[in-house]
């Protein structure tokens, strides 16, 4: 039997707000998965991040921050490529969303999955603990175009059919113990830690992954478990990801399906965020494999 997107969430206890929200963030996979051809370039433009944006992050930033204001639902939106908090002070709601429009930015020019990822509180503004997110997801933009979606309720995925409608794939998704692992950073700016950790796993049998595209390898890790980490570099404290946009939605996800996120010492779905751009080191997959590595780091 077809499930759709909208027939799942009538079955789960989101409010009706919520479930437009969802729906209509769902639904802009159609034409972000249009821009793709006309945006295949590097912009000029730099983010607040000192990364310099490619077409398709500007072009989907400004299309979803658009369609957001439109809906009247978001009081407060943060975006990886906006330097500042933006208020919506229209609005009939108060959800706050956090995004990374396009995540994956470097693989647009040589067709590999990238996605768009979102987490959604219900108030308060944007600047929370990740376990306080009512819904967490994502959109990857592979052969097929996949919903990952949480409502708190574990973590169901979607694939969009031919007449735009999400279809459910799979219900209840766990994330298994594993054998995968990805590693960003380069092996010369490891820590000795992160370095012990990687050697230990490897020597277990664990098999590299890494694309350069964390919402892609996040989903192979969901799929079929393991640890993707970027870590704290010795010149890079906080590590590349950042906490509100990629951290906190892709880790609250991976807890939902029974995995577990670490910013190298603890839980990071308990860290206070204090600035939008923050950064974190991060690893994030299998339950088991991340308090061996949160012990091997400890060593
Ligand atoms: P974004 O495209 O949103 O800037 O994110 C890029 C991130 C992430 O997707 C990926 O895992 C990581 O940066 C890759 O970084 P390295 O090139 O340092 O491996
Ligand atoms: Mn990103
Ligand atoms: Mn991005």
């Amino acid at each position: 039997m077809v499930i759709t997107l909208r027939e799942y969430l009538d079955k789960t206890g989101a409010g009706e707000q919520l479930k437009d929200l969802i729906v209509l963030i769902a639904r802009q996979a159609v034409p972000i998965r249009e821009a793709f051809l006309h945006n295949q370039s590097y912009a000029k433009s730099f983010n607040a991040s000192g990364e310099q944006q490619a077409a398709l992050d500007e072009w989907s930033d400004r299309h979803i921050t658009k369609v957001l204001e439109a809906s009247g639902l978001v009081a407060e939106l943060a975006s990886e490529e906006q330097p500042d908090i933006v208020r919506f002070p229209g609005a009939r709601a108060e959800y706050a969303v956090v995004m990374d429009p396009l995540d994956g930015s470097s693989l647009i020019q040589v067709n590999l999955a990238v996605g768009t990822i979102v987490g959604i509180y219900e108030s308060g503004g944007v600047l929370q603990k990740g376990e306080n997110l009512k819904a967490a997801m994502y959109m990857l933009y592979g052969p097929m175009t996949v919903l990952t979606l949480t409502v708190g309720e574990g973590v169901y995925i979607f694939a969009l059919n031919e007449e735009s409608e999400y279809i459910l794939l799979s219900g209840l998704v766990q994330m298994p113990e594993g054998k995968l692992y990805g590693s960003g950073g380069l092996r010369t700016e490891w820590t000795d830690a992160h370095a012990f950790c990687i050697d230990t796993i490897e020597h277990d049998g664990a098999k590299l992954r890494y694309s350069g595209s964390f919402v892609a390898d996040f989903h192979q890790i969901l799929k079929y478990g393991g640890v993707y980490c970027y870590p704290a570099l010795k010149e890079k404290k906080g590590g590349k990801l950042r906490l509100l946009f990629e951290a906190i939605p892709i880790g609250f996800i991976a807890a939902q399906a029974g995995g577990a996120i670490s910013n190298g010492a603890g839980n990071l779905l308990g860290v206070q965020p204090s600035s939008v751009h923050q950064r974190t080191p991060l690893y994030v997959g299998s339950k088991g494999l991340i308090r061996r590595m949160e012990e091997l780091l400890r060593e």
